[in-house]
C-alpha cells in the first residue's frame, strides 16, 4: 500500500507534464522527430585555467543555462542549490519512491530550513562528490526539467527537454576547486541516474554516448546513436573505431560510497605499454582490478594528466627517455612542475601530429588492439622550445594502478557503449583530417521550444 500511495502522485505529475509538452509542440509546430531524437549534441570548452572540461545545459521553469564540469565517472548530474536554485518545477525525491529505489539511494530523512530545493522533509539523499578535490557531502535527490539539443549527428537541431531529469542536490562549498562560472558537474557514470542512461530512458535510444574533448578550446559530446561528423571534410567518426570491452570495478572508486556500491566509473583491460614497439616490465598484478578494488585502468576526464603507479611511472618513463635520446636525440632539460621530464624541443621539426617522438602504444587485452599516442597526446610544450611527458607518478599503492587523463585524449573521440559494455577510441582525429573542434555547431533547429 505504501508504495502505491507514494508512486501515485508521481504518475500525475508525468502526464501532467506531458500534456502540458505536447501543448507546446502543437502550439509551435515541433516535429515528432524532434519530440524523439536518436541522438543528443552538447558543447565543450576547455577552462583554460583549471584545464576543466565544462559543458552546458539548460535546467529548470524557466529554463536557466548552466555550466557543469565534466565527470567522465561521476555517478550523477549534481547543481549547486543552495544559491539561486528557482524552479516551478524541482520535485524533491520522497522517501522509498521508485526514484530513491532506481538511485539506490540508501539515506532518508527530514530537512529543518526548508522547505526550499535542496531541503525538503521526507526525502533520499545521494552524495555529490567533487571529483576533482575528492570533497563529497549529502545531498537531496530530486528531479526537474532538463532541455538540451538534438542532432542529426551534422549539426544541433531543435531543443528537446527530458521533464524530470534525476539530479542531486550539492551545495555552494562543494563548488570550490571547479572553474570558474561552473555550479557543478555533470556525470557520465555508468549508473542508471548517469545523465546518458537518464537521456536514454526518457527519450528511447541505446545507452550510449561519444566523448571529443577539444586541446585548445571547444568540443563535442554526443549522447545516443551516431553518426558524429566533422568538418571540414564531413567525415563521420563513429565509422571505423576500435573496440575494447569495458570492466565494472566491483567497489565503488568515488569519495564517498554507500556499503557494497560497485564503481560507476569505465575501466579498461590494459595488459601492456609499449615504447618504440617494445612492452617496457609492469607488474601484471598492478593491471587487474583486486576484490578490494584496487588496481585496474580507468579513463578520466578530471585528471589533466595520466596518472601512473610509481613502479609502472618509473619504468615507463626510463623506456621513455631512453627512446628520446636516440630518436628523436632531444636534449633533457630541468623539470617544470608538475612534470619531470622535459625536453629541448628547439631542433624538433614540427607536425601536424606533434613533436616525432618514441612511439608509444597502450595494448588492451587482445594484442590486436591498441592506441597510439601520438607527440600531441604525451607531451606538453610548457613554454617555447621546451616539451614534457605529460605523465605523473601516481605514488606507491594508489587505489587505481594507471589512470588515463584528459590530455592523452583530446582530440581523439571515445565512445562509452554501456549496452555492450565496449569502448570505441579513434585514436587522434588529426589523421583524418579535423579535430574535435569541428562539430558544425551552427543550429539547424526549424523552432525555438519555450517550456512554461
Ligand atoms: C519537517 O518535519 C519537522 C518534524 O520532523 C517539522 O518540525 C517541520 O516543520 C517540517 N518541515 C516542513 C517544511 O514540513
Ligand atoms: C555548418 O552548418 C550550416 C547549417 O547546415 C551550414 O550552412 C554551414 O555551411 C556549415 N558550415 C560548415 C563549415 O560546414
Amino acid at each position: 500500500m505504501g508504495s502505491f500511495s507514494t508512486l501515485f502522485p508521481q504518475i500525475l505529475f508525468v502526464i501532467v507534464v506531458l500534456s502540458s509538452c505536447s501543448a507546446n509542440i502543437h502550439g509551435q509546430f515541433i516535429t515528432s522527430k524532434a519530440s524523439r531524437p536518436k541522438s543528443l549534441v552538447l558543447p565543450l570548452t576547455k577552462d583554460p585555467s583549471t584545464g576543466q572540461h565544462i559543458t552546458e545545459i539548460r535546467q529548470r521553469t524557466p529554463l536557466v543555462p548552466l555550466k557543469l564540469t565534466v565527470d567522465l565517472g561521476g555517478r550523477s548530474l549534481w547543481v549547486d542549490c543552495d544559491r539561486n536554485y528557482v524552479s516551478s518545477t524541482y520535485r524533491p525525491a520522497r522517501c522509498r519512491s521508485a526514484l530513491c529505489n532506481l538511485a539506490n539511494s540508501r539515506s532518508c530523512g527530514d530537512c529543518f530550513d526548508g522547505p526550499k530545493p535542496g531541503c525538503n522533509n521526507d526525502t533520499c539523499s545521494l552524495l555529490p562528490d567533487n571529483s576533482v578535490t575528492k570533497t563529497s557531502t549529502s545531498g537531496e535527490l530530486a528531479t526537474d526539467v532538463v532541455a538540451v539539443e538534438s542532432t542529426d549527428g551534422k549539426n544541433p537541431g531543435d531543443t528537446v527537454t527530458a521533464p524530470r531529469l534525476v539530479f542531486t542536490c550539492g551545495s555552494t562549498f562543494l563548488l570550490e576547486g571547479l572553474a570558474n562560472g561552473v555550479s557543478g558537474m555533470a556525470g557520465l557514470g555508468r549508473d542508471p541516474v548517469g545523465l546518458p542512461s537518464q537521456f536514454a530512458s526518457a527519450f528511447s535510444f541505446s545507452r550510449r554516448f561519444a566523448l571529443c574533448l577539444g586541446s585548445s578550446s571547444k568540443g563535442v559530446l554526443f549522447i545516443g546513436e551516431g553518426p558524429y561528423i566533422f568538418q571540414p571534410t564531413g567525415v563521420d567518426v563513429s565509422q571505423n573505431l576500435h573496440y575494447t570491452p569495458l570492466f565494472i570495478n566491483p567497489v565503488s572508486t568515488a569519495s564517498s560510497s554507500f556499503e557494497g556500491e560497485k564503481s560507476v566509473e569505465y575501466f579498461v583491460g590494459v595488459t601492456a605499454i609499449k615504447v618504440s614497439r617494445e612492452a617496457v616490465p609492469i607488474n601484471p598484478a598492478l593491471l587487474q582490478i583486486d576484490s578490494q578494488g584496487n588496481g585496474g585502468t580507468k579513463i578520466s576526464t578530471v585528471d589533466g594528466y595520466t596518472v601512473m603507479e610509481t613502479s609502472i611511472y618509473r619504468a615507463f618513463t626510463n623506456a621513455f627517455t631512453k627512446a628520446m635520446a636516440v630518436y628523436p636525440g632531444a636534449p633533457r632539460l630541468a623539470s617544470v612542475a608538475p612534470f619531470e621530464f622535459c625536453f629541448d624541443s628547439t631542433n624538433l621539426p614540427v607536425t601536424r601530429v606533434g613533436p616525432p617522438i618514441p612511439g608509444v602504444d597502450i595494448v588492451f587485452q587482445d594484442e590486436t588492439v591498441s592506441w597510439t599516442l601520438f607527440g600531441a597526446n604525451l607531451m606538453v610544450e610548457v613554454k617555447k622550445n621546451v616539451i614534457c611527458l605529460g605523465v605523473l607518478d601516481g605514488g606507491l599503492n594508489p587505489r587505481t594502478s594507471i589512470v588515463i587523463g584528459a590530455h592523452q585524449f583530446e582530440d581523439n573521440l571515445l565512445e562509452f557503449d554501456i549496452a555492450r559494455s565496449r569502448l570505441g577510441f579513434s585514436e587522434t582525429l588529426i589523421y583524418r583530417q579535423t579535430t574535435c573542434s569541428n562539430f558544425n555547431f551552427t543550429s539547424t533547429a526549424s523552432t525555438t521550444l519555450q517550456v512554461v
